[in-house]
């Protein structure tokens, strides 16, 4: 049986061409750390990870590789800014779809006795009408930051963060924008949607390996965060406190370097092929997909979450209504080699606000490497299933 990956929001699979040499070529071939020795080998890979900082610039319309942050990956690096900016309590404003990736740090700064934070989170149809005034109305004296994802993994719908960009701007407030389910997939364009910092996983839509990621930090956003997590950096070694100066001072520890190399591998890839590409290309499995679906809906009861006229980035959640969700995905892979995710894709406060937190739902997400022929027979499959 030819298998079908459509799990591509849990993490993209096949990676960039490229990816996996570069990794075993620096595993075998030169396998020395960074920041550690003045050798040249130790030069060559510093050299991988400006280049890598380089290329997320250029991809992300960003002005300085050393506020590209080389990170562990998204979950990692949202708590890296949470737990700092809040330390002092403070108002934050959230989307109503978020993942617990944001919401579970944000939870526990809720719960805690001391400086606990306050939490609002705008309306889900914020914008589609063109108003954003409702979100103005949330930000008091006291909002420090608006933290939100720019697609969701649960329904893949894409908010309007170019309009929030601009009215946190306007307002003073920091807009810190967790694009695991955006990078790679649709364009991120860090100085027109205002973003104050820009959280990615090197894993999902920039094709490249598990356990990296990068985060792109405004300057003045930078200053004011002190370290959340401490260490050597190969830098100011005399020193007991964590350097000031970026990328070190939020850079502890020995990196991903094999990661590294796969990554600049993957965005190197993505620079050749295009955003735009990949995204014209994942639409394109995406409309039909849902075209198939609205054929089965007309005789099948069917639930898919999310607001039509919002850009889509590859997602689409179903609730199976009549039929046991977990079955169906179960049944897809077992009898059709079709790899889907089934549950609350760890978004709890997404489900709430779709009405799917008992049921949760069947997740099929696309991505460049899927081929339309694999859409037809999903949904074939799922006909066979349902009938
Ligand atoms: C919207 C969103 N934010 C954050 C994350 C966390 O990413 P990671 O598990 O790679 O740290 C995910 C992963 O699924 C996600 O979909």
């Amino acid at each position: 049986m030819k298998e079908i990956y459509l799990d591509q929001g849990a993490t993209s699979y096949p990676k960039a061409p490229g990816v996996s040499m570069a990794i075993a070529d620096y595993i075998e071939n030169i396998g020395v750390s960074m920041n550690r020795g003045s050798y040249g080998k130790a030069m060559d890979v510093g050299s991988m990870a400006i280049s890598l900082r380089e290329r997320a610039c250029k991809l992300f319309s960003f002005q300085d590789p050393s506020h590209v942050i080389i990170t562990p990956g998204a979950t990692i690096a949202l708590n890296m800014l949470i737990m700092p900016l809040f330390q002092e309590g403070g108002h934050v404003i959230t989307s109503p779809l978020e993942h617990n990736a944001v919401r579970r740090p944000l939870e526990i700064l809720l719960q805690r006795e001391e400086n606990p934070i306050s939490l609002s989170s705008f309306l889900y149809d914020l914008g589609l009408d063109g108003d954003f005034s409702p979100l103005e109305k949330l930000i008091r004296p006291d909002t420090k930051a608006l933290i939100m994802l720019h697609a969701s993994n649960v329904s893949g719908e894409v908010f309007p963060v170019e309009a929030i960009g601009k009215i946190c701007k306007e307002k003073g407030i920091d807009f810190i924008l967790d694009a695991s389910q955006s990078g790679g997939h649709i364009p991120i364009d860090f100085e027109k949607m205002n973003l104050s910092a820009l959280i990615l996983p090197g894993h999902k839509g920039l094709l490249g390996p598990q356990g990296i990621g990068l985060t792109l930090l405004r300057e003045d956003f930078a200053k004011k965060l002190s370290p959340y997590l401490y260490g050597g950096t190969g830098s100011v070694s005399e020193s007991l406190r964590m350097p000031n100066f970026m990328p070190d001072k939020f850079e502890p520890g020995t990196p991903n370097i094999p990661g590294i190399y796969g990554l600049e591998k993957a965005l190197q890839f993505i620079e050749e092929i295009g955003v735009e590409t990949i995204q014209a290309h994942t639409s394109k499995l995406h409309q039909r997909f849902l075209e198939g679906l609205y054929e089965i809906q007309g005789k099948k009861k069917l639930r898919i979450p999310g607001k039509e006229g919002r850009e889509n980035s590859g997602v689409v959640s179903i609730d199976f209504c009549d039929t046991d969700n977990a079955l169906v995905c179960s049944r897809l892979a077992s009898q059709y080699g079709i790899m889907t995710r089934q549950g609350l894709h760890c978004a709890p406060m997404a489900h709430q606000c779709f009405g799917t937190k008992e049921s949760g739902t069947v997740r099929f997400s696309f991505g460049f490497f899927n081929r339309m022929e694999e859409i037809d027979q999903t949904l074939l499959a799922i006909r066979e299933i349902l009938s």
